[in-house]
């Protein structure tokens, strides 16, 4: 095997579909799944591929210092892509302490773990090592009108979750600098596709416009982000683990900016053809509700990628229209994974398995 990956947080959304790419697309990577399966991380988002050889699960939590140290001792790790995370903005503002403890803490025991295996047992074999870290646009903060977040834009948080992912991205460049480990760091945009728990916008929103249920838009819906498919996201996580340049930050978008009221006028249309009107014969739209203002909601969001296209190659495969008809598809045909995730049934399930073990 080329490499072995530990791959952090593989159970939740883009790291389900990340290490689908990796079984299909790297052929010689061995990839081992850690994840504390909270709400967010679900082993049926993995159940095709669970028993491909090249794959193992391990349910922990990356906060555990001396687990993650054993995990390096005993595994022979070469490739980290960390993506565990506390990831939702709106959980951040009404109970931050996850937030600190995963997102912060949890990083920093992944570092720790890195760094003695790597720096101090086995020396020598450093240049071949790459710690990926997955972190966020939003650590930018918000802009206006105009301009777009470039590697060298100054870090400003505005939300607990991304003031812990900021934090984190500076934990990680410190252990670059301070002890030579070989970090990698890429702050992308908002992500859709298979998989995202119904938390987030898009889904959120195919879920309630096909139970008929009222669209929560946030404030004037005027705020912009900028959408990027999740296997793009994936595809350009491999070519920064594979020929970043350590040490460096790389940002990763879609150059596809939309008001969110835009987004979910969309999906309302693309439901309404695909599934028919609502019962009563009207349109989804008429679902569409302005509620309370998010705090502190950022206002656009928008990537400059240009540092990965020229020095990477990688531009997004997939058009809004294409990544927004296969995600609309993968919910319809998944509607029962929706209500699970949503009902917290799988959850019960992995409770009640690691506490017979
Ligand atoms: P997610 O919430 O869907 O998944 C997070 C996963 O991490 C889950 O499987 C969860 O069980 C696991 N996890 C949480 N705490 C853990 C812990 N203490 N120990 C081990 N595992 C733990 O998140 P996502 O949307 O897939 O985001 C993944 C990463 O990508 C995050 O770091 C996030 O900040 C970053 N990111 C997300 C987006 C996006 O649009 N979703 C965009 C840019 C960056
Ligand atoms: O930009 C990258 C970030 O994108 C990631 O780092 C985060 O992990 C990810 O959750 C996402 O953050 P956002 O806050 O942008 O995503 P969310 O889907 O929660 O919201 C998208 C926009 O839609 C945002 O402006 C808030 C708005 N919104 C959201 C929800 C859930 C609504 O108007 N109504 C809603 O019900």
């Amino acid at each position: 095997m080329k490499k072995k990956v530990l791959v952090t947080g593989g159970c939740g959304f883009i790291g389900a579909n990340f290490i689908r790419l990796l079984l299909t697309n790297q052929p010689e990577w061995q990839v081992i799944n850690l994840d504390k399966l909270t709400y967010a991380g679900n082993l049926e988002n993995l159940e095709d591929v669970a028993d491909n050889p090249r794959y193992s699960f391990i349910c922990d939590d990356i906060c555990n210092q001396e687990q993650m140290d054993v995990l390096f001792r005993e595994h022979a790790i070469d490739t980290v892509v960390h993506f565990a995370a506390e990831s939702h903005v709106d959980r951040s503002i009404t109970n931050p302490d996850a937030f600190i403890q995963t997102n912060v803490f949890g990083t920093f025991s992944l570092l720790e773990a890195a760094r003695k295996a790597w720096l101090i047992s086995e020396k020598k074999t450093v240049s071949q090592r790459r710690f990926l870290h997955v972190s966020t646009d939003e650590v930018y903060g918000s802009l206006g009108e105009t301009g777009y977040f470039t590697e060298e834009t100054a870090y400003d948080p505005r939300s607990p979750y991304s003031a812990s992912k900021a934090s984190s991205d500076h934990l990680v460049r410190s252990y670059y600098h301070t002890y030579g480990l070989p970090i990698l760091i890429t702050n992308c945009s908002n992500n859709y596709g298979p998989y995202q728990f119904p938390e987030k916008l898009i889904p959120l929103i195919l879920n309630n416009a096909l139970k008929g249920e009222s669209l929560p838009v946030y404030g004037d819906g005027a705020n912009i982000r900028d959408w990027l498919y999740v296997v793009d996201h994936c595809e350009a996580i491999v070519r920064v683990v594979e020929d970043g340049t350590v040490g460096q930050s790389y940002n990763i978008g879609g150059h596809n900016e939309k008001k969110n009221l835009e987004v979910v006028e969309l999906l309302c249309t693309i439901l309404d053809q695909k599934v028919g009107l609502l019962p009563s014969g009207r349109p989804r739209t008429k679902l569409i509700t302005f509620v309370k203002d998010r705090l502190g909601h950022d206002r656009r969001y928008a990537i400059d990628a240009n540092k990965i296209a020229d020095q990477l190659g990688w531009t997004p495969r997939y058009t809004f229209e294409q990544g927004i008809e296969k995600t609309v598809d993968w919910y319809l045909a998944n509607k029962k994974w929706m209500d699970a995730v949503i009902d917290g049934s799988y959850q019960q399930y992995y409770e009640k398995m690691y506490a017979d073990r």
